[in-house]
């Protein structure tokens, strides 16, 4: 159902491969993306070279591509926690920002995070408080805010969290 809305918007969404590798370092070193990120640092080439090498030949990270006619638009991260819980980040590159594709994009790649991880229980994204836009579409994308008190973090981002249907769901229509 997700994967025909995101059709629908003309999107579609590819697990990363090897020869991703220089397009998310010249993304991950944009800008706004480095603001987001949570170092708020640039990388080097030997720092994102490793940690890509590692995502894609461990299994505790699913890298999905976001693509718009082909074309490689944005990137939706999976984190494993645990051995049911899972961190997302999301970003679109600057330009395909705000034309109302983030609530799809979100839901569709939750239902391929748990499809690859069949035990996934729980999806959570940290979000920065001002990142206004970004709390909208989780939030419409089924996602909640952690309690005052479960937030448990110092800085300055809420935690919201989305509950994986039970296994009935996950095979029913609701995955690809
Ligand atoms: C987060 C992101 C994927 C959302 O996708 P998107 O396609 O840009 O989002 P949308 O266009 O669907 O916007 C969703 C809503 O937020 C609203 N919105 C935009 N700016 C807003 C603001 N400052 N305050 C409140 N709502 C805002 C939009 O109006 C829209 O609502 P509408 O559909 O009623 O008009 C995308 O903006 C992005 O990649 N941002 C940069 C990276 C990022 O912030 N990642 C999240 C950290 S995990």
């Amino acid at each position: 159902m997700a994967e025909n809305s995101l059709t629908r918007i003309g999107l579609s969404l590819r697990f990363a491969r090897s020869e991703d590798k220089k397009t998310l370092f010249r993304w991950r070193n944009i800008e706004e993306i480095v603001a987001l990120s949570s170092s708020r640092r640039h990388v080097t080439w030997d720092e994102h070279s490793a940690w890509f090498d590692q995502a894609l030949m461990g299994d505790r990270c699913i890298i999905l591509i976001v693509e718009a006619k082909g074309e490689p638009i944005g990137l939706v991260r999976f984190d494993s926690r645990g051995n049911d819980g899972s961190i997302i980040s999301i970003y679109l590159i600057p330009g395909e920002t705000g034309k109302g594709r983030g609530t799809a994009l979100i839901q569709a790649a939750c239902n391929r995070a748990i499809t690859a991880w069949p035990h996934l229980q729980w999806v959570e994204a940290k979000i920065r408080s001002d990142n206004e836009r970004s709390i909208v579409v989780f939030r419409r994308a089924g996602f909640l805010p952690l309690s005052a008190e479960e937030q448990k973090i110092s800085d300055d981002h809420a935690r919201l969290q989305w509950q994986v249907p039970n296994v009935s769901l996950k095979n029913s229509g609701n995955s690809e």
